[in-house]
């Protein structure tokens, strides 16, 4: 297949381009504005590909993105771009409210004139909290900050067109993800590195706060396989085999880097935190989708990646980010 991967110079983006070039032998064009998240470092291992291809340019922008779609003439638009921390989008929603709801519409409206086929990669988060059970794809939405609404809207934009002009659009929505290439704003890049520079490992409130993790190479492979068998007009819920408390993964990464336990420090919780995130995923399974890494095995993978990553997460952590950090957690980052 001839693919336009839009947001695929970031975290879960950057894995599923890889996923489909090395394993897939699909060709991938890459649409991406490039944000504090998006890095072409992330195509290191395939940048030079004769298969794969980058384009710079925002999702809202009509022009690039009709340019783009008539460069690549994709068999699928894959829409990965968005602004993904929640906390920035408490700080400010601005970007959240340009790139989820006007990037959604323009290539929905673009991808629309050439009927081309549409994947909405969007988030359990759109379901709110739920403190028992798991939300299924019947589950109503009830998104709690600025960037769930925000990609709840983005969904239901997404629903609109199929509803009304019949278009081949499906939405997949996954858990909580983690492994390589993560940007250390994230609970567990944030707490690896942290740990390793002997750093604060700052826990949201009581840290009871649980998630259902999932390896990026798993979303990325449920999402070729929604890509590949998912019914137009459908949404399909990805979720990781485990479940941990926050505090209960901080522990486990203290473990794995020989840090110490006095690193924790219980900070201000989170406005608005939801409690817990939990998702079925049998709709997904029964096209052929089952996650491959169990949460214990995932995240050791992923301390040894950060350990011998320095390339890649060093330049992060020496730029922008600090300045990030301090705005956010209201001290530095060691050296
Ligand atoms: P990320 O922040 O690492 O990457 C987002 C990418 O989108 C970056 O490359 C950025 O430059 C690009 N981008 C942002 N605004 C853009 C715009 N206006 N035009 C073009 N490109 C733009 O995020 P991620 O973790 O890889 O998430 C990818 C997708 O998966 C998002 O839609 C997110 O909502 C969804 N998702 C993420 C998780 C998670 O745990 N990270 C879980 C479920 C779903
Ligand atoms: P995060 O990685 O931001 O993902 P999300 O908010 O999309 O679930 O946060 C995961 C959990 O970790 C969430 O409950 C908030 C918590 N958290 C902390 O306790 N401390 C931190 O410094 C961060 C970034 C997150």
């Amino acid at each position: 297949m001839k693919l336009l991967v839009c947001g695929g110079a970031g975290f879960i983006g950057s894995t599923f381009a890889r996923q489909r070039l090395h394993e897939h032998d699909d060709e991938v064009t890459v649409l991406d504005k490039l944000t504090y998240a998006g890095r072409e470092a992330n195509f290191h291992d395939f940048a030079e590909d004769p298969r794969f291809r980058f384009i710079h340019g925002a999702i809202e922008d009509r022009a690039v993105v009709v340019a783009a779609i008539e460069a690549c003439a994709p068999d699928a638009v894959i829409n990965f771009a968005a602004e993904t921390h929640v906390d920035r989008s408490i700080a400010n929603p601005d970007a959240f409210v340009s790139t989820h709801a006007l990037g959604t519409y323009v290539l929905l409206e673009a991808t629309r004139e050439r009927g081309t086929p549409f994947l909405q990669v969007s988030t359990d988060e759109v379901y709110g909290s739920i403190e028992s059970g798991r939300f299924t794809e019947e589950s109503p939405l009830a998104p709690s900050s600025p960037y769930s609404a925000t990609k709840a809207g983005a969904d239901l934009l997404v629903q609109s067109y199929f509803h009304t002009y019949g278009m081949h659009a499906v939405i997949c929505r996954g858990s909580n993800n983690y492994g390589p290439y993560q940007y250390p704003e994230k609970l567990i890049p944030l707490m690896i590195l942290n740990a390793l520079h002997g750093d604060v490992l700052p826990i949201y409130g009581d840290g009871m706060q649980v998630r259902n993790w999932i390896h990026s190479t798993d979303f990325a492979a449920a999402i070729g396989c929604v890509l590949e068998r998912g019914r137009p007009g459908e949404v399909y819920n990805a979720g990781g085999p485990d479940e941990e408390a926050n505090v209960t993964v901080v522990r486990r990464i203290i473990e794995l880097t020989g840090a110490a336990e006095t690193q924790i420090e219980h900070v201000a919780d989170r406005p608005g935190h939801d409690v817990r995130y939990s998702l079925s995923s049998e709709k997904v399974r029964a096209l052929g989708w089952e996650p491959r890494v169990g949460f214990e095995e995932g995240l050791e993978q992923t301390v040894i990646w950060y350990r011998e990553n320095r390339w890649w997460w060093e330049p992060i952590r020496s730029g922008d980010y600090r300045a990030y950090y301090e705005r956010h957690y209201g001290r530095s980052l060691a050296s």
